[in-house]
């Protein structure tokens, strides 16, 4: 499992998800408006921590997987099929052409991004918000300007931005893709 997620110091997920105050419940904006374009279908959460974008879609009739290091977090998922993997390890196989939906929120991992573009079905969409490289935060998880773009080169973009986070100081790269 990573620990180092930004500002280049350990964080250790579990103890993390341990405390309360950390757990969101509000699924991310991006993720609403997404959810408002499609049908319920296979939707992917990678990285979906205590699962505030699965239990969102889980609530909207979507057949949800989702994925996580952390079993501390992943047990406040019911509803949803959940998988406790390290991603960096490729514990989990994105299965090609499954998923109507896959999602990424606030997890940076380069190395996946061929298998998620497999992952999604053709006409399926990709939606995720990812933070950019900032100042004391670690460039390897941490995404350069215009970088997701490009990552979904040939994908129609329905949405793309680099905003503020919601409540929070960092930007964020945000893409809605859907595959051709
Ligand atoms: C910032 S949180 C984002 C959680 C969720 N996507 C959200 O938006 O609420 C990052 C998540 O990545 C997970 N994570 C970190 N390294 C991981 C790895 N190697 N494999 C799987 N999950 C990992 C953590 O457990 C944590 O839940």
């Amino acid at each position: 499992m990573r620990f180092c997620y930004n500002r280049n110091v350990p964080r250790d997920w579990d103890a993390y998800y341990s405390d309360p105050t950390n757990i969101k419940s509000n699924p991310h904006p991006l993720l609403v408006q997404v959810a408002e374009l499609l049908p319920p279908g296979c939707a992917l959460d990678l990285a979906c921590g205590a699962g505030r974008n699965a239990l969102y879609l889980a609530s909207l009739e979507w057949r949800v997987t989702a994925v996580d290091a952390s079993a501390v977090a992943l047990a406040r998922l019911s509803g949803v099929e959940t998988h406790r993997a390290d991603l960096e390890k490729h514990e989990f196989a994105i299965e090609p052409a499954a998923y109507d939906l896959i999602c990424d929120f606030h997890y940076l991992q380069r190395d996946l991004f061929p298998a998620i573009r497999e992952g999604v079905r053709p006409g399926g969409v990709f939606t995720g918000a990812i933070h950019l490289a900032s100042p004391g935060h670690s460039e390897a998880y941490s995404l350069q300007p215009g970088e997701l773009r490009q990552e979904f080169a040939g994908w129609k973009i329905s949405y793309y931005s680099e905003s503020p986070e919601p409540q929070s100081t960092r930007v964020s790269a945000r893409i809605i893709a859907r595959r051709a």
